[in-house]
C-alpha cells in the first residue's frame, strides 16, 4: 500500500537509522607502528619510566601498557628508601606492582637502582658505619632486593650517578666510606643475586664526551680488565633545549660499546624554559630524534627509555623551576605530534602518526532525520592499541551542511567533515568508545557516509 505520507514525512516519523560498521583492517605493509614496534624492528626496545601513584590513573595506564612501550623503569619504588626503609626489613609491594603491571602488558623491567647517593633511608645515612659494616649492609641489600626480583627484571642499574661533573668520584656515603671499590662490590653482589640480569652503571651528563664521560669510560675499562661483572652503561640523557645537544653522542656511545658492554638511553627527556613555543618544540623534536638516531646507529645500544611519557608526571617542573614540557605526551595525555613523529621517524617509521598513530577502529553512524536536517550520532571504538589524540574524517555525497557539533571539534570543508577529540575523550584504550554528535542541514538526499578515517587510516 502506498504511503499516504511523502518521503520527507516518512523520514520525520521513522527517524532513519543508518548504521555503518566499518571495521578497519590495516594492510600489514601500511600498518603504522608503535614506538616500541618500530624499535623492535631494529632489535631494540622503546620504554617509559613510571611511578606507582600513576598506575591508578586509568587513562595514563592504558597508554603506558597499550603497546607504545616495551619496557618500563620504576621511578622510585625499587630505590633503597622504598625497599629497605628499616634495616633488614624489606618492602617490595610497590616494586612488585610495577613488575606485575609490566608482566600484564608484555613489558620488560629495567630495575632502578641498587646503590645511589640519593633516596637513602635515615637509618642508613645516620649510622656511623665502619667499612666492614657498610660493605655488609650493601651486600645484604643487594642480595635481598636483586634476589627478590631474580628472573623478573631485564636489567639493574646497580650503581647510579657515581661521578661529579669533573670526573672525580662523588663524595657520598659509599665513596667516603668504601672508596671506589664499592662499585665492584655492588656489581659482584648483583651478579650473585640475579645471574641473568644485565648489570649497569648509570649516570647523567655522560652522553657526549668530556671529563665525566671519560671517567665513566675509564671505570668501565678498568672493571672489565679486572673481570668485574658489568654488562652495560646507562646514559640518562636529561637534556634541555637551552643547553644544546651533545653532538658526539653516537661516537661516545660507540666507544663504550667497543669496550664490550651494552649501552642504553635510560632516562631521556628534553626540558625547556616555559612557556613552550614553536621554536623550542622544534628544537626539542630534533633532540629526541637525534638521541634516537644515535642509539639506532650503535649496534650495542639496546634501547631507549623516556623518563615517563607525559608532562603530567614529569619530575622536571618540581626540580627546575619554570621549566617543563619535557616529554612527548602533554599534560592531557595527548601526543605532541611533532615530537612523537620525530621519534617515530628516527626509529624508521613513516612519522605520519600525527599524534595519534594508526588504530583499528569501528565506527557506528546513525541519524535522526527530520527532512531538512538531521542529527548525526557517531560512536568511535578503538580496536587497536591505545591512542591519545584522534582525528576522525569522513565525507558526505550530498549537500549536508554542519551547523553545530559536540563532544569534539567539528569542521567542514566542502563535503569533507573533520572531527578532532575534545581533549577529555582524546585517550581511547583498546576497546574503548566515545560518542560524538552534530546537527546538519540538508536538501535533497541524505546518504550516509560510507568511509571513515581515524588518525589518517582509512576504514573500509
Ligand atoms: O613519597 C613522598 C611522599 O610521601 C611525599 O608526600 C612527597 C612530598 O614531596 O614526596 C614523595 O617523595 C618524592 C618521590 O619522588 C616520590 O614521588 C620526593 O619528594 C621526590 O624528590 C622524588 O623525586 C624523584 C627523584 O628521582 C629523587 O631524586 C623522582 O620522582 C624521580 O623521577 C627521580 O628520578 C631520578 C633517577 O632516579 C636518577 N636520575 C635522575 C632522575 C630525575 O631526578
Amino acid at each position: 500500500m502506498p504511503s499516504r505520507r511523502g518521503p520527507v514525512a516518512v523520514l520525520a516519523l521513522l527517524a532513519v537509522l543508518v548504521t555503518v560498521l566499518a571495521t578497519l583492517t590495516t594492510p600489514a605493509a601500511a600498518a603504522a607502528s608503535t614506538l616500541n614496534q618500530l624499535a623492535q624492528a631494529q632489535g631494540k626496545y622503546f620504554g617509559s619510566a613510571t611511578d606507582n601513584p600513576e598506575l591508578s590513573d586509568s587513562a595514563y595506564a592504558a597508554i603506558l601498557g597499550g603497546g607504545e612501550f616495551g619496557s618500563t623503569t620504576p621511578g622510585n619504588s625499587m630505590k633503597w628508601d622504598a625497599t629497605e626503609p628499616q634495616q633488614n626489613q624489606f618492602s617490595y609491594a610497590q616494586g612488585d606492582a610495577v613488575v606485575d603491571f609490566a608482566d600484564a602488558h608484555d613489558m620488560m623491567v629495567r630495575a632502578h637502582t641498587l646503590v645511589w647517593h640519593n633516596q637513602l633511608p635515615n637509618w642508613l645515612t645516620s649510622g656511623n658505619w665502619s667499612a666492614t659494616q657498610l660493605t655488609s649492609i650493601l651486600q645484604n641489600h643487594i642480595a635481598n632486593v636483586a634476589g627478590h626480583y631474580k628472573g623478573e627484571v631485564y636489567s639493574w642499574d646497580v650503581v647510579n650517578e657515581p661521578f661529579n661533573e669533573d670526573g672525580t668520584y662523588r663524595s657520598d656515603l659509599w665513596y667516603n666510606t668504601l672508596g671506589s671499590g664499592y662499585i665492584a662490590t655492588a656489581l659482584r653482589a648483583a651478579r650473585a643475586a640475579d645471574p641473568n640480569a644485565k648489570l649497569y652503571i648509570n649516570d647523567y651528563n655522560t652522553e657526549g664526551s668530556g671529563a665525566k664521560s671519560d671517567a665513566m669510560y675509564n671505570l668501565v675499562k678498568s672493571l672489565k680488565a679486572q673481570g668485574v661483572p658489568i654488562d652495560g652503561v646507562g646514559f640518562q640523557a636529561h637534556l634541555a633545549v637551552q643547553y644544546g645537544f651533545p653532538s658526539d653522542m653516537q661516537a661516545n656511545l660507540q666507544r663504550f660499546a667497543d669496550l664490550g658492554v651494552d649501552v642504553a638511553i635510560t632516562e631521556l627527556d628534553v626540558r625547556m624554559e616555559l612557556p613552550a613555543d614553536s621554536a623550542k618544540v622544534a628544537t626539542q623534536a630534533t633532540y629526541y630524534a637525534d638521541v634516537t638516531k644515535a642509539c639506532m646507529a650503535v649496534a650495542r645500544c639496546v634501547g631507549i627509555t623516556i623518563w615517563d611519557y607525559t608532562d603530567k608526571y614529569s619530575w622536571v617542573p618540581g626540580t627546575f623551576s619554570g621549566q617543563g614540557s619535557a616529554l612527548p605526551w602533554d599534560e592531557n595525555l595527548n601526543k605532541k605530534p611533532s615530537v612523537y613523529d620525530a621519534i617515530a621517524t628516527a626509529l624508521g617509521g613513516s612519522g605520519d602518526g600525527g599524534g595519534g598513530g594508526t588504530a583499528n577502529c569501528e565506527v557506528a553512524y546513525s541519524t535522526n532525520d527530520w527532512g531538512s536536517g538531521f542529527t548525526a550520532n557517531i560512536t568511535v571504538t578503538n580496536q587497536g592499541p591505545a591512542i591519545s589524540g584522534w582525528t576522525l574524517k569522513y565525507s558526505y555525497a550530498g549537500d549536508q551542511r554542519l551547523s553545530q557539533g559536540w563532544s569534539g571539534t567539528w569542521s567542514q570543508s566542502g563535503k569533507d567533515v573533520t572531527v578532532t577529540d575534545a581533549g577529555w575523550n582524546g585517550t581511547l584504550a583498546t576497546g574503548a568508545s566515545t560518542s560524538i554528535g552534530a546537527n546538519f542541514a540538508y536538501s535533497g538526499s541524505n546518504t550516509a557516509p560510507t568511509a571513515f578515517t581515524l588518525n589518517g587510516t582509512t576504514c573500509d
